[in-house]
């Protein structure tokens, strides 16, 4: 099993990114041979100033390392120093077609009415995305619910490709989906994503939080006024009680039945400073991480040289043979 996957460098992480994303690879660096990456080229799709790039990319790098990506397991890298990846987007560029992508939902969503004026990258992100996952042979993508169509792209440009140039170059990746974690929902509305972009603050633990504010996002978190029940399905129509429960087991380790089955009965006065206190106690050691790496960018700078340098070497095979099969060099 290889698994390859990347986060965009917003600046900063949340529960969401921690429980949906992170602490999967986390688990995941065990199992098989990971590539973690941050996605600074595809960040090209919307205008950052250049130093806040930079910041971006060395603050996440530290906090992926802080919550447990082990850079001696996993190749952790960020996108642009690998130049593998543009290199093979641009090839794919040939084979991917307007009209899948611009069936993209992200795609539909992002420009929104105005394409018009929507970056070319910001049109063309699944294509580096395929080259992402491609360059490394990738057997398993894991990604939350959202980008499924992406890696179901991707599979149609392997495809073509392979068809066109009668080659056999690429894995045809699978999309691993997480379970009941994948999704975290907002603290003041259960029905949308905890998301960074959202303008009220309280709907969102950031990994930064400190343990008051982090109690105090979750005490004042919306919910019902009944008590939780035994059953996973008997919280059909409460997103808010779903969301913090989901939480609870995933920080935990427990399925929600599980968490249920210890809280059945009580209300939210009694779970949520029990959810306060396993938050805090899961963001602690993280948070102790996050500032010595801050003191130390220099060690985060050459963790990312040292990821890139790897995953260089693992893509050079793959790009040597896509820049064989289309006749860019001859075969060697
Ligand atoms: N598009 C992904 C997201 O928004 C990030 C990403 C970029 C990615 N390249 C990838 C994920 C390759 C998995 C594999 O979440």
């Amino acid at each position: 099993m290889r698994i390859v996957s990347g986060i965009q460098p917003t600046g900063s992480l949340h529960l969401g990114n921690y429980i949906g994303a992170i602490k999967r690879w986390a688990a995941m660096q065990h199992q098989a041979e990971c590539f973690i990456f941050l996605a600074d080229l595809h960040s090209m799709s919307e205008f950052i100033p250049a130093a806040q790039r930079l910041a971006s990319v060395q603050e996440m790098a530290a906090a992926l390392i802080a919550c447990g990506i082990d850079p001696g397991r996993a190749v952790l890298f960020n996108q642009a120093r690998v130049p593998a990846h543009s290199e093979l987007c641009w090839l794919l560029n040939g084979v991917a077609r307007m009209g899948w992508l611009n069936r993209m939902t992200q795609w539909k969503d992002k420009a929104g009415k105005n394409r018009e004026s929507a970056s070319v990258a910001l049109f063309d992100y699944p294509v580096l995305q395929a080259a992402d996952v491609l360059l490394y042979q990738a057997t398993h993508v894991p990604v939350g619910e959202d980008q499924k169509q992406h890696i179901e792209l991707i599979r149609d440009i392997v495809l073509k490709f392979h068809n066109d140039y009668d080659c056999e170059v690429f894995a045809l990746p699978e999309p691993l989906i997480g379970e009941t974690g994948a999704r975290i929902m907002s603290l003041r509305d259960g029905q949308a994503k905890m998301s960074k972009s959202d303008t009220s603050d309280m709907s969102r633990i950031n990994l930064t939080d400190d343990s008051d504010l982090v109690a105090q996002k979750i005490r004042k978190a919306k919910t019902d006024a009944e008590p939780l029940p035994d059953s996973w399905d008997a919280l059909e129509g409460r997103p808010e009680a779903k969301n913090l429960v989901t939480i609870y087991a995933a920080l935990a380790d427990e399925t929600p039945a599980g968490v249920l089955g210890r809280f059945a009965g009580q209300g939210f006065g009694a779970f949520k400073p029990a959810l306060a206190e396993l938050t805090v106690e899961t963001l602690r050691p993280i948070k102790a991480r996050l500032d010595q790496l801050r003191e130390d960018p220099a060690e985060v700078d050459s963790i990312l040289a040292r990821g890139a340098e790897k995953a260089t070497a693992a893509a050079a095979p793959t790009l040597d043979a896509a820049y064989d099969a289309v006749g860019l060099r001859r075969r060697g």
